[in-house]
């Protein structure tokens, strides 16, 4: 099968960045949310990007152009009717990815694959509400999608080597490095990562030392490129607690528990960047 139609469900950060990437390496791209204005706030993401290219002198006027003509607006699921793999980028509540995956089965191709680029829920589950589980995986890449070159490939139990193969490539023809992950919570790199974060989170809690402070020794002492606790603000510290919960349930280990100051935040609407407020003020 020759993928040549992508759709992607989910226009904020990781939807935008992964509509891009697959724009630039020539795919043709439908971008899709809940509402237009969602998917043009992408895709004017995409432009912005775009923009700071050309002022370096990477990128020409006319290839921006290109690239953004290859992205369609898509308000419905439907519009999968022709395209050979859907990635699924939508918010991390499992009710909401199940639901796009039942309704995406009835409307995809009966041969296209459907991927998830979830963070830690399990691909088995998503594959299980489909009548075609070997043909679901997931694709899961990293913030800023543009930039950071791994992609998570996580396998479901019934995967097939034929889906896992194909997006494998495809992942190498958008000049990322694909690594095979089983189907775990967490997959490997949030599974690291998260309580890294949450623990930073516990430091600050307990007054060890400020968030500035974390992320100052984090930066210079472990050569982090972001602090633990600007990152997670990055992330989103709803996403970072929905991880955690994740790692709580799926293990049924205490050393998952969810610090009590990021549900305090997440509880507060003080999610990070995107709200503007998160253990920093944005502008
Ligand atoms: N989109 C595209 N490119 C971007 C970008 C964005 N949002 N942000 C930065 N860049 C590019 C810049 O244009 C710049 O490119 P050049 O060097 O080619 O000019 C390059 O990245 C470096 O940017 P800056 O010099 O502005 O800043 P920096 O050196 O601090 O790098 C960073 C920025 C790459 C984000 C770096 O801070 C970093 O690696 N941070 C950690 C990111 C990380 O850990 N991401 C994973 C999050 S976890 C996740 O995504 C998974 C999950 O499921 C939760």
């Amino acid at each position: 099968m020759k993928i040549e139609k992508v759709m992607v469900v989910g226009s904020g950060q990781m939807g935008s960045g992964i509509s891009q990437v697959l724009a630039q390496t020539g795919y043709q791209v439908v971008m899709n949310d809940i509402k237009k204005e969602y998917v043009e706030k992408g895709i004017a993401k995409i432009s912005k990007q775009l923009d700071r290219e050309i002022q370096k002198g990477r990128r020409t006027e006319e290839e921006k152009a290109a690239l953004l003509s290859r992205i369609t607006i898509s308000t419905e699921l439907e519009d999968a009717k022709d395209v050979q793999l859907v990635i699924e980028a939508a918010t991390e509540n499992k009710e909401i990815k199940l639901g796009i995956f039942r309704k995406l089965d009835e409307v995809a191709p009966e041969n296209a694959i459907l991927a998830s680029n979830t963070s830690s829920l399990p691909i088995t589950e998503i594959a299980a509400v489909t009548n075609r589980p070997e043909k679901v995986i997931g694709m899961h890449f990293f913030n800023p999608v543009p930039v950071m070159k791994l992609v998570e490939v996580n396998r479901g139990l019934a995967t097939s080597d034929e889906t896992f193969s194909i997006i494998e490539d495809l992942a190498k023809e958008m000049k990322k490095v694909p690594v095979a992950i089983k189907d775990f919570p967490g997959f490997a790199v949030n599974r690291i990562l998260i309580p890294m974060i949450n623990e930073a989170i516990y430091a600050v809690y307990e007054g060890i030392a400020s968030p500035e402070g974390i992320d100052e020794v984090m930066k210079l002492g472990a050569n982090h490129p972001m602090g633990p606790i600007t990152l997670a603000d990055y992330i989103g510290l709803d996403t970072c607690l929905a991880i955690m919960e994740v790692l709580y349930e799926g293990f049924g280990d205490p050393k998952y528990r969810p610090c009590p100051l990021l549900r305090k935040y997440v509880e507060a609407g003080w999610l990070g960047v995107k709200t503007g407020r998160g253990f920093y003020v944005y502008n």
